[in-house]
């Protein structure tokens, strides 16, 4: 097979952490217009690079009582944010906090909906990372890969197009999210 991931663009530090989280992001990125349609109460859902929580909380919300998301992160320090801003709330009960390796997600429970949001340029193997997801994503559930325009370019996203297939997903639709690619995808095989 031809090696078709894209060159891996570095971590965001925990220190720009603020940037991600800024009150302006919302009103080109609201999490209630991207994420809205596709997080239902009751669902289990994953948030992969959850960073400082900015699309975990409106998913929390959402999902309810009666739902789960798990914030997963390869930093501590990401997930120490999402933890303060869910302290003494209910939503603590909600947000499961799950610190990954880079390689590695090492979850055992499988989702409805899974985000992966300004995070697949970060991942060393997109290829392994991609097909682990597949795993953990229950038979209908659908996942949304969202990428910054400005690391991923339009032949890098072709990639990512030919990888997914390969992996046993389909294109449901490129949702429209500002100065970015996307791809909302579903379990074919
Ligand atoms: C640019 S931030 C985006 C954060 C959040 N999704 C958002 O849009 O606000 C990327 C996040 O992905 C995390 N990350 C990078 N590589 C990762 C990996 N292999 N596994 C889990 N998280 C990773 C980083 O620590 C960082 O918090």
């Amino acid at each position: 097979m031809e090696k078709i991931e894209i060159e891996r663009s570095k971590v965001c530090r925990v220190e720009r952490a603020g940037a991600l989280d800024i009150s302006l992001r919302k009103l080109f990125q609201d999490p209630r217009k991207i994420v809205g349609p596709f997080v239902k109460e009751g669902m289990t859902v994953f948030d992969l690079g959850c960073g400082p929580g900015f699309f975990t909380i409106e998913m929390a919300k959402r999902v309810g009582s009666a739902g789960k998301v798990v914030a997963v992160d390869l930093q501590e320090g990401m997930l120490e944010i999402v933890k303060g801003k869910i302290r003494n709330t209910n939503l603590q009960d909600i947000i499961e906090l799950h610190k990954c390796q880079s390689d590695k997600i090492g979850l055992s429970i499988t989702a409805d909906f899974i985000l992966i949001f300004y995070m697949l340029h970060e991942v060393p193997n997109q290829s392994s990372f991609l097909k682990e997801v597949h795993g953990l994503l229950k038979p209908n559930g659908k996942v949304l890969i969202v990428e910054p325009k400005f690391h991923v370019t339009k032949d890098d996203f072709k990639k990512y197009r030919e990888l997914l297939k390969e992996i046993g997903f389909g294109i449901v639709e490129e949702p429209n999210v500002f100065f970015s690619r996307s791809f909302l995808i579903n379990k074919i095989a």
